[in-house]
């Protein structure tokens, strides 16, 4: 497995809309490779999930996995999951604003509006359809991610830039560690 180079804020590739996966390569080897590396990136970095276009990939393919680590050390735990061509969609007006980050925009916190829960539909890494509802914080981080894949960040969503905060300042001020 290999480490991969993170896009950082700025890099167009983070601003294009990602391509659909085709589901006949889904098990290809160079695309369980990529996944592998996806995964051992994200883990390497202390991220919850990642997208394909933060590594230079504009491919419609997401790994989102969560257990306390040091960016995010009172997280929820998700399991492992990987979502191929997801489709999202709100089962609720409801929105709820908290912290979020992105390691493609290092060392940067900023409070963001989410649904507070989301349907998916999506394609595991064995070509298998998934269809399932989450709540809260994974509801977050899937929308979160899913915006990666349509050339959205965090900050676009954001209400308001007041609560933008640098890590050493969340760190202090916005965290109880
Ligand atoms: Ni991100």
């Amino acid at each position: 497995m290999a480490i991969l180079k993170i896009a950082q804020m700025g890099n167009p590739v983070l601003r294009r809309p990602a391509d659909l996966v085709p589901i006949k390569s889904i098990k290809s080897p160079i695309l369980k490779k990529f996944i592998d590396d996806m995964i051992e990136t994200m883990r390497e970095y202390s991220g919850v999930g990642l997208a394909g276009p933060q590594v230079h990939e504009s491919l419609q393919i997401v790994v989102i996995e969560a257990h306390e680590n040091p960016r995010y050390p009172q997280t929820p735990t998700i399991p492992l999951a990987i979502l191929i061509n997801p489709a999202v969609e709100p089962l609720t007006d409801e929105t709820d604003e908290d912290w979020e980050g992105c390691l493609s925009i290092p060392d940067i916190r900023g409070k963001v509006p989410r649904y507070r829960e989301v349907r998916v539909r999506a394609h595991d890494r064995e070509g298998k359809e998934l269809d399932f509802s989450v709540k809260d914080f994974f509801a977050r981080v899937i929308q979160h991610e899913h915006d990666h894949l349509q050339g959205i960040l965090f900050l676009d969503r954001m209400k308001k830039l007041d609560t933008l905060t640098y890590m050493a300042e969340y760190q202090r001020y916005w965290t109880n560690q």
